[in-house]
């Protein structure tokens, strides 16, 4: 029996898609495999807290507060996520708690805090199971936390753990599953290994689409069929690239990805544009420069109009100098996150 007054803390990180997510069916499974890379700054922090025991009914009773600040509009979309586990988590309705939770970048930046918040949450629930089930291996946990994730948010099943993490069944990963992200299972090139992510925060503001509805325009879509085997196929492709070590493919491939993702937006129906003139500015900038001077670098999106711009280690000092004198201008506020990769 958990006890009544006790508290389980959780964090997770933010990933950034280097094959992406986009098109779901059933519950929460991908329509295409996708992998990210699993960044280290940008996290959430998240406390469950049992207040009370109570008599299950059919409610649950919870609150939940960001930066120590009551939030009711955030209840109804994690009240979806409790349904969605509720077979899964049975003890939630028996409890009356709060989450609390904070993220380490800031809520309104654009930058999906879905992923890390639905992950950190889902941890939480499973360190409660494993409370007063310690024959729950750390394997077993882990699995859990991210098939618990995927139901809070599909990308969130990619931000429980791991480095370089694969969702999606597919005949060239071994072990990949579509109910639970895991680890990449091959060595990958040193190349990829100390990756930087710095992300320009091109629009504050509220996405125009949310991704649920976004996922929900690929039914029916002129080109779905044909982009989840893109997808696919990019998966293969990514794979001998990331032992290779060849950069020129690595950036071809993650930046073709991104704009098929924006394709996609494009042509569904309704359609939609979620990148801005600076969005646009910005990749002709990097694509100069990639020229011009041969710099390792190259930029993904997620659905919107911010750049994530990867590059390794090695090219961090001109890329640094590159983003202050030349990319700063096109970023509200002159805001960019420097993030890294976890190895
Ligand atoms: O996890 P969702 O439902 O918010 O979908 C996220 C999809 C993208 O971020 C656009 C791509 C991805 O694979 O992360």
């Amino acid at each position: 029996l958990l006890p009544d007054l006790s508290a389980y803390e959780a964090e997770a990180p933010s990933n950034i898609a280097l094959v992406k997510y986009w098109g779901k069916y059933g519950e929460q499974l991908p329509k295409n495999t996708s992998i990210s890379y699993t960044l280290q700054n940008c996290k959430t922090e998240t406390k469950v807290i049992l207040k009370k025991r109570i008599e299950a009914d059919d409610q649950f009773h919870f609150e939940v507060y960001l930066d120590g600040e009551l939030k009711p509009a955030f209840k109804s979309k994690i009240e979806t996520f409790l349904k969605r586990i509720e077979a899964y988590t049975p003890f939630l309705k028996s409890f009356e708690f709060e989450i609390h939770t904070k993220n380490t970048f800031p809520h309104s930046s654009g930058i999906a805090s879905s992923a890390s918040g639905m992950a950190a949450l889902a941890k939480c629930f499973v360190a409660m199971e494993a409370s007063v089930k310690p024959e729950l291996t750390d394997e077993f946990q882990a699995q859990k936390a991210s098939f618990l994730a995927r139901l809070g948010s599909g990308s969130a099943c990619r931000s429980t753990g791991g480095k370089l993490v694969v969702w999606g069944k597919h005949e060239d990963i071994e072990g990949s599953s579509s109910f639970y992200g895991i680890d990449y299972p091959y060595d990958i090139h040193s190349n990829f290994r100390d990756f930087k992510d710095s992300i320009l925060l091109i629009d504050e503001g509220q996405k125009q689409v949310s991704s649920s509805v976004g996922h929900n325009l690929m039914h029916g879509h002129p080109f779905a069929e044909q982009r989840f085997q893109q997808a696919d196929a990019n998966i293969s492709k990514l794979k001998s690239i990331l032992s290779s070590g060849n950069f020129d493919e690595f950036f071809a491939l993650v930046e073709s990805e991104a704009l098929s993702l924006h394709a996609m937006m494009m042509t569904s129906s309704p359609y939609f544009i979620l990148m801005q003139p600076n969005t646009l500015q910005v990749i002709h900038k990097i694509w100069g420069l990639r020229k011009a001077e041969k710099v390792q670098i190259g930029f993904t999106l997620d659905a919107g109009a911010n750049v994530h711009l990867l590059y390794p280690e090695a090219s961090s000092a001109r890329v640094r100098k590159f983003i202050d004198e030349e990319l700063i201008q096109f970023c509200q506020g002159e805001k960019v996150i420097h993030d890294q990769i976890q190895f």
